[in-house]
This record gives C-alpha cells, structure tokens and sequence, in this order.
C-alpha cells in the first residue's frame, strides 16, 4: 500500500469537495458540473478514477453525463467522485438538496450520520472492527432516522488501480464478521424513502476493460490502447472517449463492447422510484494500526 499517495488523493478529493459545492447550483448542466469536477481534479495533480458520478433522485448510482447531455441539476443529487495518483484512489460522495425539501434534507442527513458513525466506530475498534459491526451501525443510524439503507449497494476495499478489491463493506448488518485489517476501504452509505433496494437500469455509458482480446477495426484497437495506457483497469466514459477521438470514438467503443472487451455498467435505479441520498469517504489502516480519514 502506498499511504503517501493515498493520503494526497484525500487530499486533493477534500479541496474537489469545497469546489464541487460551490459550483452545483439548481439548474445548471450536469455536463459542466462533471467536467468542471474532473479538471479541478487534475489541476490540482490527480487524476479522475473514474467517470464524476451526478445520480438525481431515484438513481442511486452510475449517472455520468453523455457527450452532449442537456440534463440540468435538479432534485437530490449525488456527487460520487474519485480522486487517484498512480492507481491509487480516495473514494468520495456528498449528497445535495436542490429544491429546498425538507424531506431531502433530512435524508441527506441520515447517510452522513451513517458514515460519521461508522467511521467514528473504526476509529475506536481499528483493525478489530468487523463489517458487519460497520453495516450495522449504518442501518441503525438510517433506520432511526425512518429511512431505509440501500441493502444491494456496499462499500468496498480497494487496491493500487482496483476499486473493488475483494471486501464489501455492507450497509447493513450481514452477519460477515471480516476484521477490517491493514487496508484501503470506502465507506459509502446510502439511504432511501422507499424499500432500500437498487435493479440495474439503463446502460450508463461509463465502461471499464474487462478482456483484451484484438479487435479487428483499426478505431477500435486505438481505442483500446488508450484505454490500456490511460484508465487500465478503471472506470472511463464515452464522454472522455469522444473528447479525445471524437465521434469516431462512439464507433469504436461500439465495437470493443461487441468484441467482448468493455464492461458498460448500468444506471442504478431504486426500485421503488423512491429518493436516494448517499455519503461517501475513504480510510485507511496502516501497518501501525493507525485509523486514517483521507479527506482529514
Ligand atoms: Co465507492
């Protein structure tokens, strides 16, 4: 594990956190929003992880705008964004409420008790805290406050260019017992006004490589390439693919999914079309059994 770089990525995701704030505003592009994101990102010496994530209402998750997305913000909005420095990230989410909602607040409120608790608790039991002693106070923390967490969306270990590295990390108790231990963990509640369950819905056009295999199309090897040279295992968007190949990067991305080599995940939809709220931060524990917030 590589601390220091991961303790600059918090670094970097707190200040994109200030900014972020300050620039979602009710009824302005997502599309600015995201890319306004993903630049301060790099300014500032890091690299987007992935696709900045913009989900409203009953989406939980995987909304990234498409090239040329007219989508104004609105609602209940998830900020979700990645901040990395040679693969290694900090994982971060803020939720806001665009239409002065009473009821929006108070759900916003409910998963970022969730995740303070949980990470005041890792901090007192360390490398003793257990994940479902994590996914438990999260779904106390909801429940007490009359929302339901999302049980089907977890937070998750990670690894030098690996967001999903093996642990979940529940939102609710799943009776798991795994001992955090030395390690990189995103800690990511998500609450909602209705049954607290998320199905896949439509495809996000946010990708990741899954196989290598040659394609035949010359577009699409050169696309593959910069995938391999650029994101390699993480996430990107058909947003970035345009950006540098133009719309003969739709065509290309079109053939490396058939070939077999992209993943495209889909949007994450509540599946009662109820409101979710989201919070999200990254820890680490180190060697010494210190407990370390990357955005601290
Ligand atoms: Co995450």
């Amino acid at each position: 594990m590589d601390k220091q770089k991961i303790i600059q990525a918090g670094r970097i995701a707190k200040q994109v956190k200030e900014y972020a704030r300050t620039i979602v505003k009710k009824d302005t592009h997502l599309l600015d929003i995201a890319e306004k994101i993903e630049s301060k990102i790099i300014e500032l010496g890091g690299k987007p992880a992935f696709p900045v994530n913009l989900s409203i209402d009953n989406i939980a998750a995987h909304y990234t705008p498409f090239p040329e997305d007219k989508t104004l913000a609105h609602g209940l909005l998830k900020v979700d964004f990645g901040v990395h420095i040679d693969g290694w990230v900090a994982d971060n989410a803020f939720s806001i409420d665009l239409e002065n909602s009473e009821e929006n607040k108070k759900l916003i409120r409910a998963s970022s008790d969730a995740l303070k608790n949980a990470i005041e608790l890792i901090k007192k039991n360390k490398s003793k805290t257990t994940t479902s002693q994590i996914g438990k106070i999260i779904e106390e923390t909801i429940e007490s406050q009359k929302f339901s967490p999302i049980i089907n969306l977890s937070g998750h270990s990670m690894e030098e260019y690996d967001l999903h590295a093996g642990i979940t990390i529940p939102n609710i108790d799943d009776k798991k017992e795994i001992e955090l231990k030395k390690g990189i963990y995103a800690i990511e509640p998500f609450a909602s006004t209705g049954v607290g369950k998320v199905h896949d819905g439509k495809p996000s056009g946010i990708y990741s490589l899954v196989n290598e295999k040659t394609p035949r199309s010359q577009t699409a090897r050169e696309i593959l390439e910069f995938i391999q040279e650029e994101y390699q295992t993480l996430p990107f968007c058909s947003r970035w693919i345009v950006k540098k190949f133009n719309s003969r990067g739709l065509i290309g991305l079109r053939q490396l999914e058939e070939n077999g080599n992209l993943h495209n995940y889909p949007e994450l939809v509540e599946s009662s079309d109820a409101k979710v709220s989201q919070a999200e931060n990254t820890i680490l524990i180190d060697d010494k059994n210190e407990v370390i917030v990357t955005t601290d």
